[in-house]
């Protein structure tokens, strides 16, 4: 059977993007920010991954005001880097797992949750930042990837709660396809950050670091946050961090195993205009 061995949850801003495609990662600015992905690059490299079922959000490119999917799975066989307005970053194009995101589409589906299906979308800095971050520049991503689509843009988003019953789901989609399959599963975007208004800026460290705690400790508690405490305490575009509860609800512990080990923690202000935030949850076998 296939199985979910380990969760990475991290921050997506595309200023990383840009720093390590024009050779910046080593100034000081970016420097401690990239610092805290060498343990996760030397740790994946061992994990050898078939598969990331990697759940971000896409910010207006693949999708528009025209339709507004709450949940969506990429089901193709490939994806292009977007061109969200400076040409498509160059980085290698994502292969998918149709097998494995067509059996997940259809298990989730009868569990009750209701995706929509995307067999040709291109894919922005919320996918591709958290895969440079983790793999660094190589030649061809090392492994398949599952774009997972969450509508944190556009009013009214997904409840946390709902994304950990979601993550739940993916979690006996995953454990029931027929095949021998090591999935890890991301939770991306976040953590504190606004962009626009009068609160533009805003970063609430001691309200992520909080929030980090909860998320490794007692994920069924913080899924119960309502959405409007991510908006006033981590700023409107905080409430990406709703993503990462999909992937926390899919590690086993959740479902009566035992507590997944800690791999990393990191935090770090400021990169951009966000406050950058990076766990590694590796279940037990
Ligand atoms: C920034 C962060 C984001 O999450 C995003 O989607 C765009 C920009 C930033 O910090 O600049
Ligand atoms: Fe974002």
């Amino acid at each position: 059977m296939a199985r979910i061995t380990a969760s990475v949850y991290t921050s997506h801003v595309p200023a990383i993007g840009a720093a390590l495609d024009l050779g910046k990662s080593q100034e000081p600015y970016w420097q401690p920010v990239f610092a805290g992905y060498d343990y996760g690059k030397q740790w994946i490299k061992e994990q050898k991954p078939d598969v990331i079922f990697l759940v971000y959000n896409d910010h207006a490119t693949a999708f528009s005001l025209d339709f507004i999917p709450t949940f969506a799975i990429g089901t193709g066989a490939e994806y292009q880097p977007a061109d969200e307005g400076w040409g498509p970053r160059p980085v290698p194009k994502v292969m998918g797992h149709p097998q494995l995101a067509a059996h997940i589409a259809q298990s989730v589906i009868q569990d009750d949750f209701d995706l929509t299906i995307v067999n040709k979308m291109d894919v922005d800095h919320g996918l591709t930042v958290p895969l440079s971050l983790m793999f660094g520049q190589p030649e061809a991503w090392p492994c398949a990837v599952i774009p997972f689509a969450v509508n944190v843009v556009q009013y009214p988003v997904p409840s946390g709660r709902r994304c950990f019953q979601l993550g739940q789901a993916i979690r006996r989609a995953v454990e029931s396809f027929d095949g021998d399959l090591n999935v890890q599963i991301w939770g991306t975007g976040g953590m504190s950050h606004q962009l626009q208004g009068p609160r533009a800026g805003l970063i609430n460290k001691e309200w992520d670091n909080a929030f980090l705690d909860r998320l490794i400790a007692d994920p069924a508690d913080l899924a119960q946050m309502p959405h409007i405490d991510y908006v006033r305490e981590a700023g409107s575009e905080g409430i990406e961090l709703v993503m990462w509860l999909i992937a926390r609800g899919a590690m086993s512990d959740v479902a009566g195993g035992p507590a997944p080990e800690l791999k990393q923690r990191f935090y770090h202000v400021p990169a951009s205009n966000t406050a950058v935030g990076h766990l590694i949850l590796e279940n037990k076998q």
